[in-house]
Formats: C-alpha cells, sequence, structure tokens
C-alpha cells in the first residue's frame, strides 16, 4: 500500500477548486450516508482495464475515451445514453479496422459531473455570481439559489451513475454491441455524409471482411466477442469527499480501489504534486489518467510519475496530452524524451478538445479543423520519436448538436444558436466524432504500410 496513505489522507494537503458548501453537517451527513451505498464498479474490473491500458503502453492497443464535458441531471435519459453508446462503439469499430489493434472503449460516463473552472465568479450583465461547478455540486441556473452548492446532489449524481451504468452493461453484453448493427449503421453514414466517397473504401473493406467471417462461419450467434464488447467508465476525480465515501478495500488483494467508476483521472488545474487531488490519487489502485497542458515541464511530470506510479506498472497512468494544436509541436516531444529517457511506462493519449476552445458569437466552441490538427500532430510527433501513439480523448455526443464548428456538414458560427446544448465544454456531435475516427483509421493505416516498408526495405 502506498505509505502514509489513507483515503482521506488528502484531507490534510492544500485544494484547489474545491466548492463552498454552507453546511458543513449536512455534507458531512451526505458523505456519510455515500459511504454506506454498494461500490458502482468492482475492483476486478478496474484490473482488468489496467492489463488492457498495459496492452497499449506496449504498442499493442488503442484507447477510445470520450463522452461529455458534463453530464447532467436534466438529460439523463435513455436515448442519450443510447445515441451515444452507438456513435461511440461506431467510433471504436473504424479504429479498430484502421489500427487492426484491440480499441480499449472508456467513456466519459457514469459520474462525469464535477467540473473544475477557470474562475470561481460567473457574470451577465451587471450581476455576480458563483460559477456553475457541475450538477454534482451546482445548479447551471443563472440565479443565486441555484449557484449554492448542495450536497444532496451527490447523492442523484450517484443514482444516476448507477442507473447510467446499468444501461451500458446491458447495451455491452446484451445484444446491442452485435457488430451486425453497427456495420449496419456505417452504410447508413456512408450514403448520407457529404464526403462519402472518402469514406467508402474503408466501410467496404469492413464489409468484405465481415462477410468473409460469415462465409467461414464465423458470426455474432457462434462468437461471443462479435456479440459483445468491454466497456469501462471514467471521470474526473474532482469532488475529494464524493471519491473518498466510494473508495473501498477490495476483498481479493485488500488494495484500495475507488468504486465510482473504472478509471478516474486528475485535471489540468489540480494537478499540483504536494496538493490534494495527487494525493488521493496514489494510494488507489484503479487505472489513472494525469491531463498534460502547456504549463507541464518534463520535469514536473516525471516528478508526478514517480508520485503515482512509483512501481512502473504498465497500464496504470494514461498521460493526457491537451496542449492546442498550435503548441502540441512546441510541448510534447519534450515530454516524450523525458518519459523515454527515464523509462517510464505510460499510454500516450492526446485530447484534442480543451486546447482548442474559442468564442464565437458568445459561444464557447472548437473547430472542427484545429481538432483534427492537434491529433495530427499528435501521430506526427509519435511516429518521429518511435512512440506509440496510444489513443485520444474527446468531449463527445451522440444527438445531433451545433457546439463545435466545421466537419463533413460544416457547421458555420451563425449555425451554433441551433443546438447548443452543453452543460459546460462543446461536444462533437455523432457526426464529428464519426468523421475524426475515420481519419484516424486512415492515418493509422499510413503508419502501419510505412512501418511494414521500412521492415521490409
Ligand atoms: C475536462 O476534461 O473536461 C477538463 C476540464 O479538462 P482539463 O483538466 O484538461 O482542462
Ligand atoms: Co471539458
Amino acid at each position: 500500500m502506498a505509505e502514509n496513505w489513507t483515503p482521506n489522507s488528502w484531507r490534510h494537503k492544500p485544494i484547489q477548486q474545491v466548492p463552498d458548501y454552507p453546511d458543513a453537517g449536512a455534507l458531512k451527513a451526505t458523505e456519510a450516508q455515500l459511504a454506506t451505498f454498494p461500490p458502482l464498479v468492482f475492483a476486478g474490473e478496474a484490473r482488468r482495464l489496467k492489463k488492457s491500458l498495459a496492452n497499449v503502453a506496449e504498442g499493442n492497443g488503442f484507447l477510445l475515451q470520450g463522452g461529455d464535458c458534463a453530464e447532467s441531471f436534466l438529460e439523463h435519459g435513455a436515448d442519450t445514453i443510447r445515441d451515444f453508446f452507438r456513435a461511440f462503439l461506431q467510433m471504436a469499430v473504424v479504429l479498430t479496422f484502421g489500427a487492426q489493434q484491440p480499441v480499449v472503449k472508456v467513456g466519459r460516463i457514469a459520474g462525469q459531473f464535477a467540473k473544475p473552472r477557470s474562475s470561481n465568479i460567473e457574470k451577465q450583465g451587471d450581476i455576480e455570481l458563483p460559477s456553475y461547478r457541475g450538477d454534482i455540486i451546482n445548479g447551471i441556473e443563472f440565479n443565486e439559489e441555484a449557484r449554492i452548492p448542495n450536497p444532496h446532489r451527490q447523492l442523484q449524481a450517484y443514482r444516476q451513475s448507477a442507473a447510467t451504468l446499468n444501461l451500458l452493461r446491458a447495451f455491452a453484453m446484451g445484444g446491442y454491441a452485435n457488430l451486425d448493427n453497427v456495420h449496419q449503421w456505417m452504410l447508413g453514414f456512408v450514403k448520407d455524409s457529404p464526403q462519402g466517397e472518402r469514406y467508402r473504401k474503408l466501410a467496404d473493406r469492413i464489409s468484405e471482411t465481415m462477410d468473409f467471417m460469415k462465409a467461414i462461419g464465423i458470426t455474432s450467434e457462434n462468437n461471443h466477442s462479435l456479440r459483445e464488447t468491454d466497456f469501462f467508465t471514467s471521470h474526473e476525480a474532482l469532488l475529494l469527499g464524493y471519491e473518498e465515501a466510494l473508495t473501498r478495500v477490495d476483498s481479493t488483494s485488500g488494495d484500495w480501489y475507488a468504486t465510482s467508476g473504472h478509471m478516474i483521472w486528475i485535471g489540468d488545474r489540480t494537478r499540483q504534486p504536494d496538493h490534494a487531488h495527487v494525493e488521493f490519487c496514489r494510494g488507489i489502485k484503479n487505472p489513472i489518467g494525469l491531463k498534460c497542458g502547456p504549463s507541464m515541464t518534463a520535469d514536473g511530470l516525471l516528478e508526478l510519475i514517480d508520485i503515482l506510479n512509483p512501481t512502473n506498472e504498465a497500464g496504470r497512468l494514461t498521460l493526457i496530452c491537451r496542449f492546442g494544436h498550435d503548441k502540441v509541436a512546441e510541448h510534447l516531444p519534450r515530454l516524450i524524451r523525458a518519459v523515454e529517457r527515464e523509462g517510464r511506462k505510460v499510454v500516450w493519449s492526446c485530447d484534442p478538445m480543451h486546447g482548442n476552445t474559442i468564442t464565437l458569437n458568445n459561444y464557447k466552441t472548437r473547430p472542427f479543423d484545429r481538432v483534427l490538427s492537434e491529433v495530427e500532430s499528435f501521430f506526427q510527433i509519435h511516429r518521429a520519436e518511435g512512440t506509440h501513439p496510444g489513443g485520444i480523448h474527446v468531449e463527445m455526443t451522440g444527438k445531433d448538436v451545433t457546439e463545435c464548428t466545421g466537419g463533413a456538414r460544416a457547421v458555420t458560427a451563425g449555425d451554433l444558436q441551433d443546438r447548443y446544448h452543453t452543460h459546460c465544454d462543446p461536444r462533437l456531435n455523432a457526426d464529428q466524432a464519426l468523421e475524426l475516427a475515420f481519419l484516424l483509421a486512415e492515418r493509422m493505416k499510413t503508419g502501419r504500410e510505412e512501418k511494414r516498408l521500412a521492415v521490409n526495405g
């Protein structure tokens, strides 16, 4: 076990982004109640995810992580979850085909409720109110009452997470994830897409492969890997009182696990090595993500790796890089070189969302070409450094929202007002998410061909 660590040792450290609950007694009572609730996920599942991520760290797999910036109480419905899951699975199939490697599927879902904010205050006109911090903490409505942190929201977030996870498990194991369904939908996408021609080739090859497999007797009826899939959950471990209440000893190993989700990550604003969030995460055995923005230095990263993964266990740590399309070339190579020099085992993942946010017509948005550009640079840099570009981390939804501009269907600045529904940052809509997956698949294919040529001289 980590030295001098307990589930509440973070309480003795300085902390950022902490909500100001007016009623400390009510908060304490809620945390005590949460501590009696059943775990949402099991330690054995977190270990299985870690094993899959260890393969990715070794170059034999790809991590697809995505979902809402912030889940909301209002949008909690079966359709929203199903549409997300369908878009996500479609991306996964396209990426599996491109990478010719297993794709590890991790949603930002069933617990992604707490948000770090750049400012404690939101101003509209002459009125200043405390910022919205996610539905688990306060309400998004711009009035004084809604913005007061309310501990009861933690119970609602827990229950929503449990219900979401229940449906996701049913989808993943109960027939919805059957590859036959994904295949049919993909043909629909190719037919309707303005850039249909561009994708037709890949979709045709997937069709041919499926037909060939059927012809030789491998079908979803007789093969469970075509019928079922492993799907894991993740969120930012920001609200530490909630996380502590759901941290439990695994009876098999005697180790502590966060049972609020399979994987949790540390945000770019709360990764100070001597602060509370890093302290909490070092003691639990789940796979951990660490956001790396432009202010991350090579030495700072090595220090955090020492704290979070002292035994250099592959699969334990995923570095989620979010520099911005115009900064990735400046920052990523030095981090890769430091990690390589010290022989640290990590998964390198690219979050092309959080460094590419701009404001247009008073809407926070992200131009799709900048998102693509960061991903492209990420791949190129890894190819040049001889390291494995191991994954992507995106904010996305299965719905037809207009939050990010661009993409094959060319969402314009003027369109943003039509269906701008996010509770926090702008997400890729289902088309944009799939387009990103197709483009990535093309890159991966080129990468494989280059490698083959290099090997064969
Ligand atoms: C997020 O992932 O929603 C987020 C706030 O990211 P970051 O910590 O990288 O800014
Ligand atoms: Co976000």
